[in-house]
């Protein structure tokens, strides 16, 4: 990698213990190594339950790894922080709170004086198309609106790093299709190193500069792609390029082959 890697998971394994009654605990990640470079837009897939949540988590510093080192800028990472944000696939709102003190929260948690954080959150309103909705609770909301606030709040302080988990997971195709651009359009105006977890392989062509993926568990990292479409994209044209069938088949070959392993069931 040319550029200075922000994320390095180096070798990381992660296995849960066995929850009461249970007799097994898990083994997720077997021999995780994974680089993330300053301003990279990475895609994450894999079978469900392959542990892509597990790394966000870890990287997020909620979870420790049981082996291998997760370095952030060189420094082991020991617990979670400022420089570091996360979406999650449900919006996660604060339901007594309206879009604009949902969205203005972590800043005024932190005592910081409205002039520094106001401004900003007023942009992101405008840029995420809520700027008629600052007053409304989550209730009022769409799905997709909701999510726009998660967004907003999750890039209001500026974190270098952004993890979203299948953020636009629960959404309807074309609402997907919107935010997919919205975030496109955010995400080049900021530049921020973002690791994006998705099951939907035309989300991650859309998205990624590289796509990962992961093998069923235990999980390595069993392909890395770089995505060849040349940026600003439109999902239009990018789905008439002659190579975009083949780079899809030759995603989809490897997810259908790895869920069809996590399928099996582990020996006994
Ligand atoms: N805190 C935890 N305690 C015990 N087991 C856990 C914990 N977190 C995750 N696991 C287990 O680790 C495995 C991987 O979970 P993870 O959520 O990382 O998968 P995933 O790849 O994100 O799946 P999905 O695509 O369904 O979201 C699962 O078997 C899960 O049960
Ligand atoms: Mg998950």
């Amino acid at each position: 990698m040319n550029q200075e890697s922000r994320i390095r998971l180096e070798r990381v394994g992660k296995s849960f213990s066995a929850p009461a009654g249970a007799e097994r605990g898990t083994a997720v990640l077997a021999d995780v190594s994974l680089e993330l470079a300053s301003g990279e837009f990475v895609c994450l897939l894999g079978p469900s339950g392959c542990g892509k949540s597990t790394i966000l988590n870890l990287i997020a510093g909620f979870e420790r790894a049981d082996s291998g080192e997760i370095l952030l800028d060189g420094r082991a990472i020991r617990g979670p922080g400022p420089e570091r944000g996360m979406v999650f696939q449900q919006p996660t709102l604060f339901p007594w709170l309206s879009v604009r003190d949902n969205i203005t929260f972590g800043p005024r948690l932190a005592g910081q004086a409205p002039a520094r954080y106001l401004p900003e959150s007023e942009r992101y309103l405008r840029l995420m198309g809520l700027q008629d909705f600052a007053s409304h609770m989550p209730w009022q909301l769409s799905g997709g609106m909701r999510q726009r606030v998660a967004l907003a709040r999750a890039w209001l302080p500026n974190p270098e790093i952004l993890l979203m988990d299948e953020p636009f997971g629960a959404l309807d195709a074309q609402t997907r299709l919107a935010m997919q651009e919205l975030l496109n359009e955010v995400w080049q105006t900021t530049k921020t190193t973002v690791l994006f977890v998705t099951h939907d392989v035309d989300e991650a062509l859309f998205l990624a500069d590289r796509i990962l993926l992961m093998s069923a568990r235990p999980a390595r990292i069993r392909q890395e792609l770089v995505v060849p479409f040349a940026r600003p994209r439109d999902p239009e044209e990018m789905v008439t390029d002659s190579a975009y069938g083949k780079i899809k088949r030759d995603i989809l070959h490897g997810v259908r082959e790895e869920a069809a392993k996590a399928l099996v069931p582990e020996p006994a």
